[in-house]
């Protein structure tokens, strides 16, 4: 359920068309790899500030020579919040995701999903690829259960079968806000 290779044009053009972007919003990326999701950002959205998260080194370097309108910083996901507010946008609409969360423990998933659920206004959507291969293992299905627990609405695009493999987009609407302490009531 990780990456079995750079998502393909079809998967990128897909998915950043699922995030349904404003072109002049910011937008951030996480996981950007080789950045295929990257120049389809600013491909659809050319007007869009831009921050890619990418913890390789090499990977970034890389990112970022070959995107320099893009503000990359090598970094997890995890430090998406102190990033973001540096940043100068503390908050967006739109989180265009390129990680491999399945292989991951829910321990992980849930600390990278808070960072998220943190920068994510209350209209946010991440959107997240899924192979369509894998969609039924156990640890595809789990991941699916704690989307669901921590957005309003999971739904699919279609599939892209084109890229290799053949994959679809998660995409998660309605973040669901930590819930806040109630009054406390005297007397
Ligand atoms: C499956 S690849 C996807 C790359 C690219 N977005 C694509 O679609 O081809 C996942 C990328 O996430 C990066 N990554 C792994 N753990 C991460 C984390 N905690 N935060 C941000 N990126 C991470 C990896 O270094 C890798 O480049």
């Amino acid at each position: 359920m990780g990456a079995v290779a750079p998502s393909g044009p079809t998967l990128a053009r897909l998915e950043v068309a699922a995030a349904e972007i404003a072109n002049g919003e910011p937008i951030v990326e996480i996981g950007a790899g080789t950045g295929p999701m990257t120049s389809e950002i600013l491909r659809q959205a050319p007007a869009s500030p831009v921050l890619a998260l990418e913890p390789n080194p090499v990977l970034a370097a890389d990112l970022q020579r070959r995107f320099p309108s893009v503000r990359v910083e090598q970094a997890f996901a995890q430090s998406l919040p102190e990033r973001c507010a540096a940043w100068g946008h503390p908050q967006v609409r739109r989180v265009v995701s390129g990680l491999p969360w399945a292989i991951w423990p829910d321990s992980l998933q849930t600390e990278i999903l808070d960072a998220v659920l943190a920068i994510l206004s209350p209209d946010g959507r991440m959107v997240s690829f899924q192979y369509v291969h894998s969609q039924f293992l156990p640890a595809a299905v789990r991941f699916r259960t704690v989307l669901e627990s921590r957005f309003g609405g999971v739904t699919q695009t279609p599939i892209a079968w084109a890229n290799v493999p053949p994959a679809f987009v998660l995409v998660c609407d309605h973040p669901r806000l930590k819930e806040r302490p109630g009054p406390t009531l005297h007397g």
